[in-house]
């Protein structure tokens, strides 16, 4: 049933390009420059005179959330504000019937994100789903939605939801930036195109777990991890640190990189690990400038980098490679190196990866 795999989790990290193209799949034609999403399609309406779009999630989903904030804001220029269930249903919170409601879950059945719905729906908003099992109840009280193909996902800590999730988020962010017009045509073919590739270049990721099992072993004593990340790759750091913290249970942080001085740069020294996610689009002065900070403190820095990299690589610790694509697009490819770091320094600590201690797979508590 793990197909070979010693844990669910690898093998689910293992399927991403698979699960990946299974949720293009019918939706993506990249040649003939179309996206097909009837969800948003039969709703195009009610998407394009949307005044903002709220994301509602819980853990993992909500950083896919905060990923799909900066696909939407950048690509259709619609206003996304990306909220914990948890926090928004126990609010008063301002939501009209111009307003769209996503909602993210993996399982459909996450008690606080149910809520969040039923609240939304009360004040008369639009809820879009997405989520992976079909038919669940999140499914079902949504007024519509897109489901991710990741088939079943059974390690506890979430992986291919996630870039499924992303994926999914991603087609529609260019489905009605088209519509809107905020891309060009020839913008909009070229995301298509670049989007067709990922999935062989998560499979090229993949290749480099060896080095990952390493680093892994190197760091796998540290007591307390820091993840950053700019940009697209800001929520990415926020996700690496929630992986290894549930099933490593080594504490880790993930931080937007620039915040870094106002605070967190008082912890660095030679015992504390630094993941840092510096491709090269989107401030990468910036970041080089913030792995150099870190050096200059005997931090020691992990950093995922684009192919080729050779300013970060010069400073670094250990240089994980991903190959080059589009600022919008790296998430899917970057996550994955997070994935496999904590999965491996999770196994070296004999923690029981598919079930980690005190957490369920899906959270129908409140
Ligand atoms: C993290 C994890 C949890 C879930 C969260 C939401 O690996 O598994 O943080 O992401 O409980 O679950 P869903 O997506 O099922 O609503």
């Amino acid at each position: 049933e793990k197909g070979g795999f010693e844990h669910f989790m690898l093998k689910e990290i293992y399927e991403q390009p698979e699960a990946i193209l299974d949720t293009f799949r019918g939706r993506l034609k990249a040649d003939e420059a179309i996206i097909k999403m009837a969800g948003v399609e039969d709703n195009m309406k009610r998407f394009l005179n949307a005044d903002r779009i709220i994301v509602v999630a819980c853990g993992t989903s909500w950083h896919a959330g905060l990923v799909s904030e900066y696909i939407f804001e950048d690509l259709a220029r619609i206003p996304v504000e990306v909220e914990y269930a948890s926090e928004f249903r126990y609010r008063n919170p301002v939501i009209t019937d111009k307003d769209i409601v996503i909602a993210i879950s993996q399982s459909g059945e996450t008690a606080d994100t149910l809520a969040a719905i039923k609240l939304a729906k009360s004040k008369g908003a639009f809820v879009f789903g997405v989520c992976n099992v079909v038919g669940s109840s999140i499914a079902r009280e949504t007024h519509t939605g897109a489901y991710t193909h990741a088939g079943p996902e059974i390690g506890v800590a979430s992986t291919k939801a996630f870039t499924t999730q992303i994926t999914v988020l991603t087609l529609m962010a260019l489905r009605l930036a088209r519509a809107k017009g905020t891309i060009t045509s020839s913008e909009f073919r070229h995301h298509l195109i670049e989007l067709e590739l990922i999935p062989d270049k998560v499979r090229e990721v993949l290749e480099s777990n060896e080095y990952i099992k390493e680093i892994a072993a190197s760091y796998k004593d540290s007591k307390n991890f820091l993840y950053l990340g700019r940009g697209y790759n800001f929520p990415v750091a926020l996700e690496g640190a929630l992986k290894l913290k549930e099933i490593s249970y080594i504490h880790a942080e993930g931080y937007p990189a620039a915040e870094m001085k106002h605070g967190p740069i008082a912890l660095i020294d030679e015992f504390m690990p630094v993941v840092v996610i510096a491709t090269n689009k989107g401030h990468y002065d910036k970041i080089v400038s913030n792995i150099q900070e870190i050096k200059s403190r005997n931090g020691k820095i992990i950093a995922v980098v684009t192919k080729g990299d050779v300013d970060v690589r010069n400073i670094a610790d250990h240089v994980i490679e991903v190959p080059e694509t589009m600022e919008a697009l790296t998430p899917m490819l970057t996550t994955i190196p997070l994935q496999l770091l904590s999965y491996h320094i999770a196994v070296m600590l004999g923690k029981n990866v598919d079930q980690p201690r005190n957490l369920a797979k899906a959270v129908t508590v409140e």
